[in-house]
C-alpha cells in the first residue's frame, strides 16, 4: 500500500493493519514518506483515533526503530515508573531510592523538562557533578552496583517517537489518546523493565486537565502494556495544586533529600508512599497494605536516603551537596509575594505557577534553552490554607532581576480566595490495576 492509500484509510477511519503502520512509519525514517503526509496521517488520527490494535502497533512498531534493552535477562524485579508531569513533582527523587532500598532494580530514562512542568533530568542536574548522559554499558553497570540510574533517554531508542512527537508538537496532534499512549508506551517497553507504574496526573497542572480523559488515557496504556506482557498500574493523582512546596530544579532536589531523612510533607509524602507501593507490589508481588509498611520503613530507618546518597555517589554527584544542602546554589535575588486579600485559598492556577517558576529561569522554553538550577518558588500557602492579607504565600527565586514584577502580578491572579474553608482532595485519585 503506498503512503497515500495509508493515509486515506485512516481518514476513512478503517482499520490499517500492523504491515500498514510498519511500511508508513519505517518510511518516514527512511525519508521515503514526507512531513506533511506524516501530519495529514496525524491528523486523521487525532479525529478518528486508533483502535487497541492499531494503538499497540504503532507502539511496538516505534519501540522497535532503535535499540532496546533487554534488562529482563540481566536484572530481577525490574520497575520503570512515568510520570504524565506536573508542577513540582519530584517523585522519581524519592521512590526510585525507596524501591531499590528494598531489592527493587530500576534502570530509568527520564526527560528534560518543557513547558510548565519540569524534568527529572533537569532536577538531578542541578546537583553539581551528577552526569546524566552516560552510554548504555556505563548505566547498566550502576545498575549492578547500586540498584538504581536514571540517565536521559538515549538517543539510540524509540527514533521513531522522537521524529514523529517533533512533528506532532508543530501539527496540533499532540494532544491525542493513542498518539500519547504509544509515544509513552513505546519508550517504556524500548527501556525494558518488567513491571511498569504510570503516574497519571489531571487538574490545573497537568499536562491532562481533565480527570475522565486522564483515565481513558491510563486505560489505554495499561491495555497497551499488557499486551506486551508487561505488569501493569496506573495511579491517577490530582494535579490541582503544585506538589510539595518546592518548585525549581535544586529546590525540588533540597525537598527530596528533606522527605528522604523523614520530614512529612503532606501530599508529597503520601503520593511517593503510593507510587513506591505500587511499583513494589507489581515487581515483587507483595501485597499493597505490606508494601506500604516497607516504604514507610524504608524511610524512617533512613534506608532510603543511604540508596539515594550510593546512587548519586555512583553516578558521579558531588555528595557534600547532599549532606549538606546550604551548598546548593543560590539564586541572586528572592523576593517574598504577599497575599492582597484575607481568605481560605479556594483555588491555585497550577499551570501558570508552573509557567512562572519557568519564567523565573527554572523552565525552558524550547528544547535547546537552558535552565537555572537555582531558580524557582518555595510556597508558604496552598490550597485549604487561611491567609491574612499581608501574610506571605510564597518566596521566588531568580537571578533574572527583570522578571519580579511581573512574577508577582502572575502569582497573584493565580491564586482565588473563597470565605469557606474549600474542600481537599485527596492526591491519590485511584489506582488501577
Ligand atoms: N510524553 C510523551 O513521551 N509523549 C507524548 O505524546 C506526550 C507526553
Amino acid at each position: 500500500m503506498t503512503a497515500y492509500e495509508i493515509i486515506k484509510k485512516k481518514r476513512d477511519n478503517l482499520e490499517l493493519s500492523y504491515k500498514e503502520i510498519f511500511e508508513f512509519v519505517n518510511g518516514y525514517l527512511r525519508n521515503d514518506v514526507s512531513d506533511y503526509q506524516v501530519s495529514a496521517f496525524l491528523m486523521a488520527v487525532f479525529f478518528n483515533g486508533m483502535s487497541d490494535d492499531e494503538t499497540e502497533a504503532l507502539t511496538k512498531v516505534m519501540a522497535n526503530s532503535g535499540e532496546m534493552l533487554k534488562l529482563d535477562s540481566c536484572f530481577n524485579n525490574t520497575v520503570d515508573k512515568h510520570s504524565t508531569g506536573g508542577v513540582g513533582d519530584k517523585t522519581t527523587l524519592i521512590v526510585a531510592p525507596i524501591v531499590a532500598s528494598l531489592g527493587c532494580v530500576v534502570a530509568k530514562m527520564s526527560g528534560r523538562g518543557l513547558g510548565f512542568t519540569g524534568g527529572t533530568v533537569d532536577k538531578l542536574s542541578s546537583i553539581p557533578g551528577y552526569k546524566v548522559g552516560l552510554n548504555i554499558d556505563e548505566f547498566l553497570d550502576i545498575v549492578k552496583e547500586t540498584n538504581v540510574s536514571v540517565v536521559s533517554q538515549s538517543e539510540a531508542l524509540t527514533p521513531a517517537d522522537k521524529k514523529i512527537y517533533a512533528l506532532r508538537d508543530v501539527t496540533a496532534t499532540v494532544d491525542s489518546v493513542p498518539l500519547i499512549a504509544s509515544s509513552i508506551m513505546s519508550k517504556k517497553i524500548a527501556t525494558g523493565s518488567k513491571s511498569i507504574v504510570l503516574d497519571v496526573k489531571f487538574g490545573s497542572g497537568a499536562f491532562m486537565k481533565d480527570k475522565k480523559r486522564a483515565e481513558i488515557l491510563a486505560e489505554k496504556m495499561l491495555t497497551i502494556g499488557k499486551r506486551f506482557n508487561r505488569n501493569m498500574a496506573a495511579v491517577l493523582t490530582n494535579m490541582d495544586k503544585p506538589l510539595g512546596f518546592a518548585i525549581g530544579n535544586n529546590l525540588e532536589v533540597i525537598e527530596a533529600i528533606n522527605l528522604l531523612k523523614g520530614e512529612i510533607i503532606p501530599d508529597l509524602y503520601e503520593e511517593c508512599v503510593t507510587l513506591a507501593s505500587v511499583m513494589l507490589n507489581l515487581s515483587k508481588q507483595i501485597p499493597l497494605d505490606k508494601a506500604e509498611e516497607l516504604v514507610e520503613n524504608s524511610i524512617k530507618s533512613g534506608a532510603a536516603f543511604e540508596k539515594f546518597r550510593e546512587w548519586i555517589v555512583a553516578q558521579g554527584g558531588d555528595i557534600s551537596y547532599i549532606d549538606n544542602v546550604e551548598k546548593f546554589e543560590k539564586a541572586k535575588y528572592t523576593a517574598e509575594i504577599l497575599s492582597e486579600k484575607t481568605g481560605y485559598i479556594s483555588e491555585m492556577d497550577t499551570e501558570q505557577i508552573g509557567i512562572c517558576a519557568g519564567l523565573l529561569g527554572a523552565g525552558r522554553e524550547n528544547y535547546n534553552d537552558t535552565v537555572d538550577y537555582s531558580a524557582g518558588i518555595i510556597l508558604d500557602k496552598k490550597t485549604g490554607d487561611f491567609v491574612n492579607r499581608k501574610e506571605r504565600l510564597c518566596r521566588i527565586f531568580t537571578n533574572d532581576k527583570s522578571v519580579i514584577q511581573d512574577i508577582k502580578d502572575r502569582y497573584i491572579k493565580a491564586i482565588s480566595f473563597s470565605d469557606k474553608r474549600p474542600e481537599i482532595n485527596n492526591p491519590i485519585y485511584k489506582i488501577i490495576f
